[in-house]
């Protein structure tokens, strides 16, 4: 290893180990942009885009950040065009059969969350294969939402709640927020504390509409394929100079 990739490695030294974001999240927005002011499809976007999110998720393994999630394809997306959504599909298929081996060494745990029933036959079949093979790794928790809707998500929560409470199994009375959490996809992993979103748009567009509620949002006007590790810095930077208050009142 040469040394500038030993000191990429490190955490940059003005940043506070012990006030590092447990969980980070990611809208990954502006492939198509990015793509445009290069005067290339929008597909050319997205397979820059996957680049942009290996690197960040191993920026946030070298770092000691131990979860990530990162918005993939959301319930809205298939209101594009069939053909972008289709190289979207294949790009996600071919990503995960590629990119396996090297989690595995790296020992990143990967989940997908989001309505999965509905993806290709074909992308199920390797998330599963992805899911299973990396269930007992120790690494970084690696969450990506494909088909993900965070309204869907809670309807398929309250669903489930009501069917138990149907059958006589709970009482209205015990659903509470930790029991409404463990309902929900992301069950296994602690609310986000930071939400990056690339290239400007100051929006959550359905993302884990719940788990977001205490999040602190950081927004880039940077494009995805262009959001590297020194963006990343500033982004837990200004994470770090946050006064998290949860609504109580400064010490
Ligand atoms: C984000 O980039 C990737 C996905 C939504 C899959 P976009 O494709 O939304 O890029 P812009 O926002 O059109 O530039
Ligand atoms: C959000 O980006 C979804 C993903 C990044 C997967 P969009 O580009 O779809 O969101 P809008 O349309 O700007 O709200
Ligand atoms: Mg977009």
């Amino acid at each position: 290893m040469t040394s500038m990739q030993t000191i990429l490695k490190k955490l940059p030294s003005d940043l506070d180990q012990d006030r590092l974001p447990k969980h980070v999240a990611v809208i990954m927005d502006g492939n198509g942009r990015w793509a445009k002011s290069r005067g290339l499809p929008r597909i050319v976007g997205h397979r820059q885009g996957v680049e942009a999110l290996k690197n960040l998720l191993r920026c946030c393994d070298d770092w000691g950040i131990k979860a990530l999630t990162a918005y993939a394809f959301s319930t809205e997306n298939w209101g594009r065009p069939l053909e972008e959504v289709e190289f979207l599909m294949a790009l996600f298929e071919r990503v995960l059969m590629r990119e396996l081996r090297e989690m595995m060494a790296e020992n990143v745990r990967i989940q997908f969350v989001g309505n999965l029933v509905a993806l290709p036959q074909s992308l199920q079949s390797q998330i599963q294969r992805s899911m299973n093979q990396t269930k007992e790794n120790k690494g970084i928790q690696f969450t990506v939402a494909t088909n993900y809707g965070g309204r869907q998500e809670i309807l398929q929560a309250t669903r489930a709640i009501a069917t138990q409470v149907q059958q006589g199994q709970l009482q209205p009375e015990e659903i509470d927020e930790a029991l409404f959490s463990r309902h929900l996809y992301t069950a296994n992993v602690c609310d986000p504390d930071l939400l990056i979103r690339t290239s400007g748009e100051m929006r959550l567009s359905n993302f884990l509409l719940w788990q977001m509620a205490y999040a602190e949002l950081y927004i880039t006007d940077t494009y995805w394929p262009d959001f590297d590790r020194t963006q990343f810095h500033q982004a837990l930077s200004s994470y770090q100079q946050r006064d998290r208050r949860f609504g109580k009142v400064k010490k």
